[in-house]
């Protein structure tokens, strides 16, 4: 084999959709700014005994069911999350665990915004060495709870939520080079910090950022699997403003690819974004099975990472 590829998806999400118009109870905001500067119309999130773990794992059941494979075929989980606060077990372990997945390589990993990009890649790499056959890779968030409520900058934007892909052998690559990176100078630009964090961002500072330099990085994550922009059938950044995504989209040059807008309905999930907006296209079957896909994840730290997969 000399590649993987996503054979399948799953997605989660809360069921307690919160609207902006239930934000301005208690917050001095407007339905009209938090649409007008990020495109946000409402969000879901989590019950309060509802955990990332819980959330990855449902995700991740989903997803395993639409792939045909079982648990016990599962040799890697690996969980991308910038929120979940218990650091033993780790989330990869209860989702092995939840699922009845007998013996994988379990880890999670922090790269913020950018860690599905991340996590997709590691288990590519591991699947390319021989050092994994079939792969559960999640993204899942519970940013409701290091979030400050009475922060407006902050509190109308972030979300929670799960998405999950199952990844397989492939002879034909399915995904791509990753493009990763960081600017490690901004790295105080998004914070999640000390034993009762709240997630705080210099959000203009993150936002020059993504405007200036994305743009390049996103035709050279094409560049490096062979794919021009023009040909790309879906583009799924991470969902963290309506105002970065749709310049960024505009700027690749693929006006006929799908653009995922998942930020209008869902909110800003960090690491769980991608996969639940990819899940949901592929679900409403706006993509067509085989056609090439541009991921593209940025953010805290500030990280970035990108490749062009298959569609499912
Ligand atoms: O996903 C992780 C990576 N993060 C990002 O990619 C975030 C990138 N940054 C952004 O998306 C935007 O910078 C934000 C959406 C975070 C903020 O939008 P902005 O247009 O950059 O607003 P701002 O921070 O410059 O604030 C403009 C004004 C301020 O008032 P004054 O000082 O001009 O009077 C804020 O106090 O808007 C005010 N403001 C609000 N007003 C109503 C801030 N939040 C709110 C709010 N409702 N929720």
């Amino acid at each position: 084999m000399t590649g993987s590829r996503i054979v399948a998806l799953g997605h989660y999400q809360p069921a307690r959709a919160v609207s902006n118009d239930e934000l301005t109870q208690t917050l001095d905001t407007s339905d009209e700014w938090i649409q007008s500067r990020v495109g946000i119309r409402s969000r879901r999130i989590a019950a309060a005994d509802e955990t990332v773990a819980d959330m990855a794992a449902a995700a991740a059941e989903k997803a395993l069911a639409n792939s045909g494979l079982t648990a016990s075929d599962i040799d890697l989980v690996t969980v991308a999350t910038c929120s979940s606060m218990d650091r033993c077990p780790n989330v990869a372990a209860r989702v092995a665990s939840a699922l009845g997945i007998p013996a994988p390589a379990a880890y999670d990993l922090n790269t913020a915004c950018s860690g599905f990009s991340y996590a997709l890649a590691t288990a590519d790499h591991a699947i390319q060495a021989g050092a994994a056959r079939n792969a559960l890779v999640i993204g899942a968030e519970k940013l409701s709870d290091i979030t400050d409520w009475t922060d407006r900058s902050t509190a109308v934007i972030f979300a929670d939520g799960a998405g999950a892909a199952v990844v397989t052998p492939s002879e034909e690559p399915g995904i791509g080079p990753v493009l990763w990176g960081s600017d490690p100078a901004k790295s105080d630009a998004v914070v999640i910090e000390g034993w009762q964090p709240h997630i705080e961002q210099a959000g203009q500072t993150v936002f020059r950022w993504a405007a200036f330099a994305l743009p390049k990085l996103a035709v050279e994550a094409c560049e490096k699997a062979g794919v021009k922009p023009s040909e790309l059938a879906a583009f799924v950044p991470h969902q963290a403003n309506l105002r970065i995504i749709e310049p960024l989209a505009r700027k690749l040059g693929s006006p006929d690819a799908v653009v995922s807008k998942d930020i209008v309905e869902s909110g800003n999930t960090s690491a769980a974004s991608i996969p639940l907006a990819l899940s949901k296209l592929v679900e409403r079957r706006e993509i067509p099975s085989g056609a090439p896909v541009l991921l593209f994840g940025f953010g805290g730290g500030l990280t970035y990472a990108g490749q062009v997969v298959c569609c499912p």
